[in-house]
């Protein structure tokens, strides 16, 4: 399969050190016997630091999301560090580079492209560039939940949704730099147009992608409309 994986900087820099890193390239190594793959790494607590720093700066929105942008390319930078040689060690900057580069045949491993949304829409508009089979969203909670887990006790995850439905929940959500909400509106666009088939699950722990994978049950699918 043609697989499409978006880790999220919180997941990669969870004890802020290279253990996650080390896990993840570890079964990206294996998964690449028998699939080809992509993976769009975020930003995480560094990008969210440097764009408050940028900010108090006065720099605007986009000014901000391009300081996020750059972070996330050094956490590019560090999974293909750990993944030597099978990655292709070159970090596209947009989708006609990641294509590009895929030719060769090695895991493709980027960070953000443009302003004004986060890596949750790389990922998805990069499964719709190259075709992929499949898109994982590798996240900091087990899927998506009828209310916030955090506040809410009676909050249920939903194991299948629709992208329609996905849109009128995250609709309104906020939008600023460093702040896209659990999982970006362009991302849902992109999800629906193309009937992309995704699932997003707990990343934290990384032997979920393997299930996913395998087609177990886990985290939230989304479903074409029915
Ligand atoms: P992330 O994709 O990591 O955003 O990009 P996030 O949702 O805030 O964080 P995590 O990783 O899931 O915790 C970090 C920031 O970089 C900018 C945005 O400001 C985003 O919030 N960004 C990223 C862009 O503007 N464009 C991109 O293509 C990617």
């Amino acid at each position: 399969m043609k697989i499409v994986i978006a880790i999220g900087g919180s997941i990669l820099l969870q004890s802020y050190d290279y253990k996650k890193f080390q896990e993840y390239s570890d079964i990206l190594k294996k998964l690449n016997n028998q699939h080809e793959l992509f993976v769009v790494v975020g930003g995480g607590k560094p990008a969210r630091d440097y764009i408050n720093i940028v900010r108090e700066l006065n720099a605007g929105e986009a000014q901000c999301d391009d300081i996020g942008i750059e972070v996330t390319r050094i956490n590019a930078k560090l999974l293909l560090t750990s993944l030597g040689d099978v990655a292709y060690q070159k970090i596209p900057h947009n989708f006609q580079e990641a294509l590009e580069y895929s030719a060769i045949g090695k895991i493709i491993v980027m960070g953000g492209t443009e302003p004004a949304h986060s890596t949750d829409a790389v990922s998805a508009i990069l499964a719709e560039y190259v075709k992929a089979d499949m898109l994982i969203n590798l996240t900091s909670v087990d899927g998506m939940y009828t209310k916030d887990p955090n506040k809410y006790d009676d909050a249920e995850l939903i194991d299948e949704i629709t992208a329609e439905k996905m849109l009128d929940f995250i609709s309104g959500k906020d939008t600023k730099a460093g702040t896209y909400e659990f999982f970006d509106m362009t991302a849902i666009q992109m999800i629906k147009r193309s009937s992309l088939k995704t699932v997003i699950a707990n990343g934290y722990d990384s032997q979920n992608l393997l299930k996913i994978i395998n087609g177990e049950k886990i985290g939230t699918k989304i479903v074409p409309k029915k």
